[in-house]
């Protein structure tokens, strides 16, 4: 039985890790939950898994709720009973968590992508140093991971083979086929409605402007350990070839799946071991064809913006994180139009002195400015309507 912890349980991730339990229930003993605000949920969730442990802002550390101890994030990931732990916050949230999870000696799931994005070099050293797998969630990084297994030595962060380039899919977000004129006007509820996914708000609002894509790209590069020139990007609508790997000797494979994101939680949570899944199936005849094309790099932004600054070495991507945090907060609470996304990002990052090589302290200073200097007047961006 694996000990696992369940960090955001009450996210989209979160649940769907606990379908994965509810189906598997012999292979997990839920030890430790943690949410936000969502106490409500997160008192259902305790009620049915019985966790010894559990986490929320609002519960006092030490005291007993519902029968289960209550720990801080960090402490969590540390006791004794945790085999693996399923990082499903969002944000800024998880990096902490991550690194306990993994001096600790614990397995690490990883949904939450910004913890690569903010820290990438420094969680992927402090893995290799314990030789703690770092597992990837993310449906993309799941599929290279699959498709690399076989052909690669896959050490933390350090992958060795035969490879051309790796692939990652794009559906294109929820504007794809909107004039660019048009952009301005969408709503957060237009942002919110995915075509292919169904995900937490951020994650949604990050794929609608492709910056995702950007740090699933920066994702790749720390979790691999590939150079960026040998990362590319596909838009491909149907979201069911999730990546590809192209071999040196001009062979290509490609994972692919209906999209779902139990399967690659499953896999995540269950690695070595493939267990039964189940979920609805792909049916290639009923798909019929699969299309993939160019990604129209005027439309997204965001996506250059990502990728200029996973090229600028040390804090650059802790504030592209920070300021894409802070820039859909806004869009969502209507402060400003989904174009402005951009430019809040982009007025961050000009603003941002890298520092290299930075330490878990200065990457979390670094949030903490870029926050407060896009809450400030300078760049607050401008009003939807
Ligand atoms: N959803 C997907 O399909 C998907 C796919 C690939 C990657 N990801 C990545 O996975 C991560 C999670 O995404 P999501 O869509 O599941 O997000 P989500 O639905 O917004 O869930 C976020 C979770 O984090 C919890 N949380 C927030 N603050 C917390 C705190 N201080 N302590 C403990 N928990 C806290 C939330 O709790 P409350 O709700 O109780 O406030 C919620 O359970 C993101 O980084 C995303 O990019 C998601």
């Amino acid at each position: 039985m694996t000990g696992l912890v369940v960090l955001g349980s009450t996210g989209s991730i979160g649940q769907q890790a606990l379908e994965v339990v509810r189906a598997h229930p012999e292979q997990f003993r839920v030890v430790g939950l943690a949410a936000g605000r969502n106490l409500d949920l997160l008192g259902r969730q305790v009620e049915e898994f019985r966790p010894l442990y559990v986490s929320a802002p609002a519960l006092k550390e030490g005291s007993i709720w519902k029968e289960s101890r209550v720990r801080s994030l960090v402490a969590l990931c540390e006791m004794p009973e945790v085999d693996r732990v399923l990082v499903a916050t969002v944000g800024a949230t998880g990096l902490l968590p991550t690194l306990a999870a993994i001096r600790a000696g614990k397995v690490v799931a990883l949904a939450n992508k910004e913890v690569l994005v903010m820290a990438g070099a420094l969680v992927m050293r402090e893995a290799r140093a314990v030789n703690v797998p770092i597992l990837p969630v993310d449906s993309e990084h799941n599929a290279l991971w699959q498709c690399l297994m076989g052909d690669c030595d896959l050490s933390p962060g350090q992958t060795r083979g035969p490879i051309q380039r790796v692939i990652l899919t794009a559906s294109g977000g929820a504007f794809r086929d909107w004039p660019l004129e048009k952009l301005r006007e969408v709503t957060p509820a237009e942002a919110l409605a995915h075509p292919t996914w169904v995900m937490g708000p951020k994650v949604t609002i990050d794929a609608a402007t492709l910056i995702n894509k950007g740090f699933e790209v920066i994702e790749a590069h720390w979790l691999f350990g590939l150079p960026y020139e040998q990362i590319d990007v596909v838009l491909h609508r149907e979201s069911v070839v999730h990546a590809l790997v192209e071999f040196t000797d001009g062979s290509f494979r490609a994972e692919l799946g209906p999209p779902d994101m139990r399967i690659p939680i499953q896999h995540a949570l269950t690695y070595p071991r493939r267990l039964p899944g189940p979920w609805r199936r792909l049916q290639l005849a009923e798909l019929g064809k699969l299309n993939f094309a160019p990604l129209d790099r005027a439309r997204y932004p965001c996506f250059d913006l990502a990728l200029a600054a996973a090229r600028t070495d040390g804090t650059a991507t802790a504030a592209l994180s920070a300021a894409d945090d802070v820039a859909v907060q806004k869009f969502i609470r209507g402060e400003i139009a989904f174009t402005d996304i951009p430019a809040l990002i982009d007025a961050a990052l000009q603003a941002h002195r890298p520092i290299a090589d930075p330490s878990v302290e200065e990457i979390l200073e670094v949030d903490a400015q870029v926050r407060r200097f896009l809450e400030g007047s300078r760049a607050a961006g401008t009003p939807r309507a």
